[in-house]
């Protein structure tokens, strides 16, 4: 291993080229210090499954509903043992039912179909209602050697002597938010069906590879799956099965309108449940209740949710969330004003109005920055044999992609000072190269490669490949043999809905300019962002990191193609191949070790080798990192210090909001739809 590294490493020395900068590594970062606090848990304080000598819920639910006959006494609707989530790790201790929690996005719903791959417009709004085998946002408060999933809907699970086969018990008599029962047809559908199904790719990306490339599963009972893998206890699987990979959708809806099942297109089974749609079964804590285009989505208790407090009351304590379809600027201009209730400030751009006014005594809402987690990348589409189906113009841009001086070139001509600064001034961004993020436990600085900002020596790499401005118009051109000599044209994949996306692109092609390379915007509504991107159609583009930069342990296998579907920028080809680059060998080797040991110490070395390997052979070109906040209105409470907004997944999921509740004297008159509980799927909307 340590040999192959090397011989990488010297191999690259050796085509850097005398003009060019030097690579070092990366400049210290500026001083952060406004970065809240975490306190450490053990992972098992925050939660258990057991049963209570009693339960309870509102009292509008028993007496509109279950006196009236109209659900079944509370006892009958959860399962034998409970999710109970422990009094010690609560901020605020056992809460209060009422009160309603009003979210902003900036997606939009295509429908509920997350196991086919459709979005509800994000911003947590899937969070809230779709659970999943294990869950890991949470963990941000658990100290790194404590660190495995939390167990979710799988309850339990063992391994094997020979660490192959993992059995896994699923939570006992829960049932589905219109009372048919949870079980492992659910689990096996989202499997079979929907994720290992080549046909489909679910929401968030997931494929077979997420889980291992040689692995199985298998229903032994009603409760009981089994995992069969490859590797021996590969339990940094376990975090792929929490949000959003193994988040299974109700099979006994969704299979009347799968192909295998039913007579219907892939295309049919995948728009069969647009938003529309009231009620959908969900085993989340709220119900999509009302849907209003371009206005709003109200979501409602879910009565047969399967957690509770150690007091026995049903969770959630919030009665109804709201979804009002805006956009993310706008999701922070409310959320600081007050007339919304969560952010997670990620855009640079409203950083300075945002601290602003949250440092006045009168401000709705409390803002606490975390660590420097957001980062972005442009990512070069490195398949050469056939991901997306390139055209000429455009295969002749993957082998420039492919060649390392290429990519060195581009990385140098970008002034990331510069960047930052067009975003927002001050301490917050950071010169960030690509690879992992700073604010990870696993970040090491001295193994993190640079090459600084150099327009001069980029523009001499650019001509020793043989890219020159030979007509004068100040572009390069290919050589006379590719593209009869035109331009170099690049096109440059841009999600619009996010104006820090937006203007890091404006960024890049400006700065790019300035050494010759023409790159030309493409920007796209982000749903076909992801779409384009899952197809490989790009030349390059810009992206957000996704979790496994951000905490290593989350969706690790992202970190290299170590399956044809794992990585972001690089996927097989029609033939299922790969074609791979050295480098990548070496990382996707490192990541099979990562994966395969459970030794702290030889995870961390490895991950400074993966750092080194993935930022001097520019994998991606990294643009810019900064600490994100979050933003909450401050009647809540139950809201946990120092949650990050991006760590192993988003706010929303980590700061747990079914145990959030806002104190009796607090709640406003925010409810649309007060004391009623969602109706029967496809019905119109709340009963009561
Ligand atoms: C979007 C937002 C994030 C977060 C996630 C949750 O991506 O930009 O801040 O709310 O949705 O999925």
């Amino acid at each position: 291993m340590a040999g192959l590294l090397a011989a990488g490493i010297s191999a690259l020395a050796l085509t850097a080229g005398a003009h060019a900068s030097e690579m070092t590594v990366v400049p210290e970062q500026p001083d952060f210090p406004a970065q809240t606090k975490i306190t450490y848990v053990p992972r098992d304080a925050i939660e258990e499954f057991k049963s209570l000598p009693s339960y309870s819920e509102p009292e509008w639910v028993t007496e509109k509903f279950v006196d009236t006959g109209e659900l079944p006494p509370l006892e009958e609707r959860l399962p034998k043992e409970p999710l109970v989530f422990k009094t010690g790790n609560m901020p605020d201790g056992i809460g209060v039912y009422g009160g309603t929690l009003r979210h902003v996005i900036g997606g939009r719903p295509e429908g509920w179909n997350y196991p086919a791959g459709q979005t509800q417009g994000w911003g947590g709004i899937d969070i809230g209602l779709f659970e999943c085998l294990t869950r890991t946002a949470p963990l941000y408060q658990v100290e790194a050697d404590d660190m495995e999933p939390l167990p979710n809907l799988a309850k339990s699970w063992e391994w094997s002597e020979d660490g192959h086969t993992l059995t896994m018990h699923l939570i006992e008599g829960a049932k589905w938010s219109d009372g048919v029962p949870f079980t492992s047809e659910d689990v096996m559908f989202m499997w079979e069906d929907n994720i290992v199904d080549p046909n489909i790719t679910p929401l968030n990306g997931a494929s077979k590879e997420t889980f291992g490339s040689d692995t199985s599963l298998k229903a032994i009972d009603d409760y009981t799956v089994e995992w069969t893998f490859a590797e021996a206890f590969p339990r940094q699987y376990l975090f792929n099965m929490a949000y959003g990979n193994f988040c299974p959708g109700p099979a006994h809806i969704l299979k009347t309108k799968h192909p295998k099942y039913a007579d219907t297109t892939y295309e049919q089974y995948k728009n069969a449940f647009p938003p529309e749609m009231m009620n959908w079964p969900v085993m989340g804590a709220w119900v999509p209740v009302e849907y209003r285009p371009d206005d709003i989505i109200v979501m409602r208790r879910n009565p047969y949710y399967w957690k509770v407090d150690e007091e026995g009351h049903q969770l959630p304590y919030i009665d109804e969330l709201q979804y009002k379809l805006s956009t993310w600027a706008d999701r922070d201009v409310q959320t600081i004003a007050g007339s919304a209730d969560f952010s997670n400030l990620e855009q640079p751009e409203n950083f300075v109005v945002a601290l602003r006014r949250s440092a006045e005594e009168t401000a709705p809402a409390r803002l606490a920055f975390g660590p420097r987690l957001i980062g972005y990348n442009m990512r070069l589409n490195l398949s050469g044999n056939g991901w997306g189906d390139p055209d000429e113009r455009a295969q002749a841009v993957r082998e420039l992609n492919r060649n390392p001086d290429f990519r060195k070139a581009v990385t140098m001509a970008l002034d990331r000072q510069a960047i930052g600064d067009s975003l927002v001034r001050g301490p917050f961004t950071a010169i960030y190269p690509g690879g992992l993020a700073s604010g990870t436990s696993f970040y090491d600085r001295e193994s993190t490669y640079y090459y600084p900002y150099d327009p001069d020596g980029a523009k001499e790499l650019l001509k020793s490949i043989g890219l020159e401005d030979t007509d004068g118009n100040g572009f390069v051109n290919w050589p006379a043999d590719t593209l009869g000599g035109e331009d170099v044209d690049i096109v440059l994949l841009v999600g619009s809905n996010y104006t820090t996306d937006m203007n890091l692109s404006e960024a890049v092609i400006g700065q790019l300019q300035q050494v010759g390379l023409r790159v030309i915007q493409n920007a796209v509504e982000n749903n076909q962002h992801d779409a384009m991107r899952y197809a490989g159609d790009f030349d390059w583009m810009i992206m957000r990191n996704p979790p496994a930069l951000a905490s290593v342990v989350q969706g690790t296998t992202s970190l290299a193609p170590v399956g044809p579907r794992t990585s972001d920028h690089h996927r097989a080809g029609p033939d299922g191949t790969l074609d791979l680059l050295p480098y990548e060998e070496q990382m996707i080797d490192i990541v099979d070790q990562f994966i395969a040991t459970d030794d702290n110490a030889e995870r961390t070395e490895l991950m400074k080798q993966y750092q080194t390997v993935a930022t001097q052979n520019v994998d991606t070109i990294g643009l810019t990192e900064y600490p994100g906040a979050l933003i909450i209105n401050k009647r809540f409470d139950n809201v946990a210090a120092g949650a990050p907004i991006f760590m192993f997944n988003w706010a929303e999921d980590a700061v747990i909001r079914e145990r959030m509740f806002v104190p009796a004297d607090d709640q406003q008159n925010h409810e649309l739809h007060p004391e009623t509980l969602p109706g029967e799927p496809g019905g119109d909307g709340p009963t009561g």
